[in-house]
């Protein structure tokens, strides 16, 4: 497999016009013509890779997607505000509009890679969080212009890299979020490579129904009960909570074990699986966390995604953070520093890490500047 390049493959930038694939997914607040960023992560993260760039004497045109418009202009999802912080962060820097307003971003139509790449003379990928999607302004660019990945790209996939393939064990794999369904690909990857599997989150509902536990009506695909079972008979152990907490069917905080009666649901995992979690997680020596434990938006479900967070900032292994809702709860904690690695990928990170690799980096290894 021929490698990726990197910005050093481009040569001489001075006086080019460099397209630089972001991702300014970032999230926002406020009215749909007054949003504002609730956190710039992911546009700083990007900067290395833009002042490599200008300080070479490059122009850089940054290109994004934000939300998901369709197709279609939709005014909450205008990159104005990102603009103006790009705008007090890498004065100079270009950022067009929103790639997404264009149907032709997501149906990856030559025709807008074509627009995109008009006047354009080189191509960097700096957009972790969206090299998994085989959109236009990832795959395009890089059949025709001499290509790189940025610094951000290039860190990245070696971190969650070495992670799939040379982890210090014991090497445990912290997974929540709601949805079975999207990660069991993962999980079944997750269960050759690492030495235990927690489950937390909505997602664990499925597992415990799976073991014949009532679940109530807490978040549950029962298409994906069978799976579960077949997951855990492979053999690794995969730790689910024996506590959970949550409202009961009159709607009152409530605290159940592993089977919820009638009409309660669950939405965080309980003090003692949040302890016994903490505790694998302090003596690993290397995890991986992607997906929050409960609903910790509402303080009264912030519990088991902060003991989990915290352990994460105090064990000695090697700690990796998985993009969306676990890096926001981590900086709501305000432990965001306390972790070796936050990725700004979310999907991205978790196909990475099942697949080994993604179609914005094979696309980056077909460019014309690869030999
Ligand atoms: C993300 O936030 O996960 C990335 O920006 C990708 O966005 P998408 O899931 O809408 O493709
Ligand atoms: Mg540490």
């Amino acid at each position: 497999m021929s490698r990726v390049p990197t910005l050093e493959d481009l040569g001489d930038v001075s006086g080019k016009r460099v397209l630089v694939r972001t991702d300014f997914n970032v999230p926002m607040t406020g009215p749909d013509d007054a949003r504002t960023i609730v956190d710039d992560f992911r546009i700083r993260a990007t900067l290395p890779t833009i002042e490599w760039l200008t300080s070479r004497g490059a122009q850089v045109v940054c290109a994004s997607h934000l939300g998901r418009p369709k197709g279609i202009f939709v005014e909450k999802y205008s990159m104005k505000p990102v603009r103006a912080r790009l705008a007090t962060l890498a004065p100079g820097v270009e950022l067009l509009e929103n790639l997404r307003f264009n149907a032709g971003e997501e149906g990856n139509s030559p025709e807008f890679v074509a627009s995109l790449i008009r006047g354009i003379d080189l191509y960097v990928n700096d957009a972790f969080g969206a090299a998994h999607r085989s959109h236009a302004s990832i795959v395009g660019p890089a059949r025709t212009l001499p290509s790189a990945a940025g610094r951000l790209l290039e860190r990245e996939v070696e971190v969650l890299g070495n992670l799939r393939e040379k982890p210090k064990r014991p090497f445990v794999v912290v997974l929540g979020g709601a949805k079975v369904s999207d990660k069991i690909g993962v999980i079944e990857s997750f269960l050759q490579i690492a030495d235990s599997l927690i489950i937390g989150g909505g997602m664990c509902f499925t597992f415990l129904a799976a073991l014949g536990y009532p679940v109530g009506d807490s978040l549950c695909e029962l298409d994906q009960i069978a799976t579960c079972r077949r997951l855990m008979d492979l053999g690794k152990p995969i730790y689910l909570p024996e506590d959970i907490i949550g409202l009961d069917a009159k709607g009152r905080y409530a605290t159940f074990g592993q089977r919820l009666p009638q009409g309660a649901k669950g939405l965080d995992i309980g003090p003692g699986s949040a302890a016994a979690f903490s505790d694998l997680i302090l003596d690993a020596r290397t995890v991986f966390w992607n997906g929050p434990m409960g609903m910790f938006e509402d303080d009264r479900f912030a519990a088991g995604t902060r003991t989990v967070a915290e352990a994460m900032a105090a064990t000695k292994a090697f700690t990796v953070v998985g993009g969306g809702d676990s890096a926001a709860a981590l900086a709501q904690f305000k432990l965001a520093d306390e972790v070796d690695y936050v990725s700004t990928g979310g999907g991205a990170s978790l196909e990475l890490l099942e697949l080994g690799d993604l179609p914005g980096l094979a696309a980056l290894r077909g460019a014309p500047n690869v030999h």
